[in-house]
């Protein structure tokens, strides 16, 4: 039996993929390698913890000895790498992290997978990576990388030390860049989890500008599936773009969350715009669609309704994320001129 390693599998993405991994492939084991900050949480593996083929390991991606052991641990034929550090505000605060756990934690993984005699290595990115877009248009593989804030400067980078194994040692290695996630298990700090998560407490809702910044938004499920078909069937050394094809400004999502939780539109307040902040992302995702037969099935509508029912469900989780360091995060956030009020 196979064993795939998935970085980051306590996160949002990585705990659907995981899930469905164990659901789609009965003969793969998965561990999952996972240090479990703020953003990584056991919960989200529930009910793969019972689960025989599935082991998880915590663990930093940074700690070189402990990632060789891991890897050297098991028949690890395939790698999944999703750990980083994922929130472009946090990077704004604080960059240095991201560039140890997102660059250097990469290069780290790399070497010991080269070592371990790994198959195959996936670097899950981001299509921030290309910078922002104008109206028209949209990113296609061979678009150039712009990286605009430090978190997407981090994910280039890394891509880049991930391209640059593949050439160099001959690693079969392979990328893809996904638009912005939404579902069950993200941190209450990106835009939908945590305007559900205002809304639901009658806060206010903080739009960054004028909130006509534009964004593809894509269920992780479908995130998770591409992923998938992009292990089994991807050709080494190639791009994949992901996208929802669910193209949207801020402000008509959060106008939808507030309608659909049956709030009104007076909790709405804008603030000062976030720095260096793309306008807009679009993603051609026609390369994995003609290649992989991929293609996104959830409706934007029936998704983010889906989406709210589950954090209306779990209230508890969105309790137990929001902690102290949660609550110390944005007080330094909306103190630099930020203001709600
Ligand atoms: P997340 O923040 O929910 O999860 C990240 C996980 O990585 C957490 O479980 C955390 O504990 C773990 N982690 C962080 N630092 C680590 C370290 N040093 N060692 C080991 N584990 C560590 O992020 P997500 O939204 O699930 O994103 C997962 C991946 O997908 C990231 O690489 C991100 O760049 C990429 N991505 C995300 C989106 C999105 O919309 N969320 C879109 C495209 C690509
Ligand atoms: P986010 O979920 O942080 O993802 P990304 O920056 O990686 O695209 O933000 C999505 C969009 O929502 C982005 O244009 C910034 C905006 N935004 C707000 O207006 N208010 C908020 O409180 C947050 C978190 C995001």
């Amino acid at each position: 039996m196979k064993t795939v390693l998935v970085t980051g599998g306590a996160g949002f993405i990585g705990s659907n993929l995981v899930r469905l991994i164990l659901a789609e492939e009965p003969d793969t084991r998965v561990l999952t390698y996972d240090l479990l900050t703020y953003a990584g949480n056991l919960d989200n593996l529930r009910d793969c913890l019972e689960d025989p083929r599935h082991d998880f390991v915590r663990g930093d991606i940074c700690d070189r000895e402990a990632v060789t052991e891991v890897l050297g641990s098991g028949n690890i034929s395939e790698v999944i790498h999703l750990a980083a550090e994922s929130h472009v505000d946090r990077s704004i605060l604080g960059p240095q992290g991201f560039a140890e756990t997102n660059v250097l934690g990469t290069v780290v993984l790399l070497e010991a997978a080269r070592e371990a005699g790994v198959k195959r290595f996936i670097q899950v990115s981001t299509d921030e990576v290309y910078g922002s877009l104008g109206s028209a248009g949209s990113f296609s593989e061979e678009s150039p990388l712009a990286p605009s804030s430090p978190y997407s400067a981090s994910k280039a980078a890394a891509d880049h030390f991930v391209e640059a194994f593949g050439r160099t040692f001959g690693m079969e290695v392979l990328i893809t860049r996904c638009s912005n996630n939404y579902g069950p298990c993200q941190f209450p700090e990106k835009l939908i989890p945590l305007m559900i998560r205002n809304a639901m407490n009658d806060e206010p809702l903080p739009v960054y500008g004028d909130g006509l910044q534009v964004r593809d938004w894509i269920h992780v499920s479908d995130h998770s599936s591409a992923l998938l078909a992009v292990l089994r069937g991807g050709r080494p050394g190639e791009v994949y773009n992901i996208g929802g094809g669910n193209e949207r400004t801020n402000l008509e999502v959060i106008r939808s969350v507030l309608r659909l939780l049956g709030k009104p539109e007076s909790l709405i307040c804008h603030i000062d715009d976030r720095p260096g902040h793309d306008r807009r992302y679009a993603m051609d995702a026609s390369k994995i669609h003609a290649e992989l037969g991929w293609q996104a099935g959830v409706g934007f509508e029936q998704g983010l309704e889906d989406t709210i029912q589950w954090y209306m469900d779990n209230a508890g989780w969105l309790d137990s994320v929001a902690t102290g360091e949660y609550r110390d995060f944005y007080s330094a956030w909306y103190s630099g001129g930020r203001t709600t009020g």
